[in-house]
């Protein structure tokens, strides 16, 4: 066996590989390309860097949307593009290739991402369940009988399942994530202080100063924008409590997704849940004082993984090295 073995998180927002026990790579899903013909100027760091600074001939985009593939071929494009650039020109042997799906798309979605690494120069493909490999990559036991609940909180879509015996027993998902926390900023600002703001920047004062809680300090952050009434530009301060204000509502969803599968648990595995509580992973879990959040809204501990963002992309690795046990859970592994 030759050949190498990756583990890809395609995400939203990110794009993360794994080889083994290490991540090799994590970068934004970001292509910048020319407007007329189609080609591809820059990819994931760089490409970002662009973003909002280029002249009208090129376009600054993200070719996933909602957690699965929006725009394929520059989908594919930069999937070739970080895969070449883990493993370098010189390739004797192609990969082996293990895929993250969110869970509950579509078959059609599903093979959209399997060809995708197919292209990419992938030899063998599989696809696993998103919370399946966040689990796998938290280190939950998942080959044993108890239940173990996971949260995969992302950029485009925020997932709860329930996992035993190497398979998903319930779960549930909505595309709502870190994005919609970032246009639900842009919306507050715009309402109350007639300022418009970036994507970039609504991000930024999400992850320096805002909470999903009121986390016992306030922070506070400078916001450059456009006045909405004469154009100009205008400086305003904004706080940790305006933050936790502004982001309520997409958070409502997120915690509605873990009590819809807590619904649809087994009464069997329900006091694995209560005793064990529930583990985040996903950039999202990564906002200050989510775990509280969770645990208020649905009485159920919730604790954050050791590596919060890279444990989906960890996790398809480790899910290479027990192929067959996982293909007696996963119809499509
Ligand atoms: N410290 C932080 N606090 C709050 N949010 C954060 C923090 N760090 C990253 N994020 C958010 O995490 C999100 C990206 O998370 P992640 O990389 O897990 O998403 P993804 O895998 O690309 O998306 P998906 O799984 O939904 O397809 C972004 O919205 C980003 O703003
Ligand atoms: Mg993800």
């Amino acid at each position: 066996m030759l050949s190498r073995k990756l583990g890809i998180d395609l995400g939203t927002v990110n794009v993360t590989i794994a080889e083994r026990e290490q991540i090799l790579l994590h970068e934004p899903g970001v292509v910048a390309i020319t407007i007329e013909e189609e080609k591809i100027v820059a990819v994931g760091q760089e490409a970002r860097e662009m973003f909002g600074r280029t002249p009208e001939t090129i376009e600054v985009m993200r070719p996933m949307r909602d957690g699965v593939i929006a725009d394929y071929e520059v989908t594919e494009a930069m999937l070739r593009y970080f895969v070449d650039k883990v493993i370098g020109g010189f390739r004797l042997f192609k990969p082996v290739i293990m895929m993250t799906v969110p869970y509950g798309v579509t078959s059609v979605e599903r093979r959209a991402v399997h060809e995708a690494a197919i292209q990419a120069g992938a030899r063998e493909v599989h696809l696993i369940p998103e919370p399946l490999a966040a689990a796998l990559g938290a280190g939950l036991p998942v080959d044993t009988p108890s239940g173990n609940l996971i949260v995969n909180i992302g950029g485009g879509t925020s997932e709860a399942a329930v996992v035993a015996m190497n398979g998903i027993v319930a779960a549930a998902s909505e595309r709502v994530g870190g994005v919609r926390l970032d246009e639900a900023i842009i919306n507050y600002v715009r309402k109350k202080y007639n300022l418009i703001i970036g994507e970039m920047t609504a991000e930024l004062a999400k992850i320096n100063i805002g909470a999903a809680v009121d986390i016992g300090e306030e922070l506070r952050m400078d916001i450059q924008g456009r006045d909405q009434v004469d154009g100009l530009p205008k400086m305003i301060t904004l706080s940790t409590a305006e933050i936790v204000e502004a982001v309520a509502e997409p958070l409502s969803l997120i915690a509605g997704v873990v009590k819809r599968v807590l619904e649809r648990t087994p009464p069997e595995l329900s006091p694995d849940i209560i005793d064990r509580g529930m583990v985040l992973t996903g950039g999202t879990s990564l906002l200050r004082g989510i775990d509280q959040y969770l645990t208020r809204e649905t009485n159920v501990p919730a604790f954050l993984a050791d590596d919060p963002v890279g444990s989906t992309a960890l996790g398809a690795s480790r899910g290479l090295e027990r192929l067959d046990v996982l293909r007696r859970s996963i119809p499509d592994l």
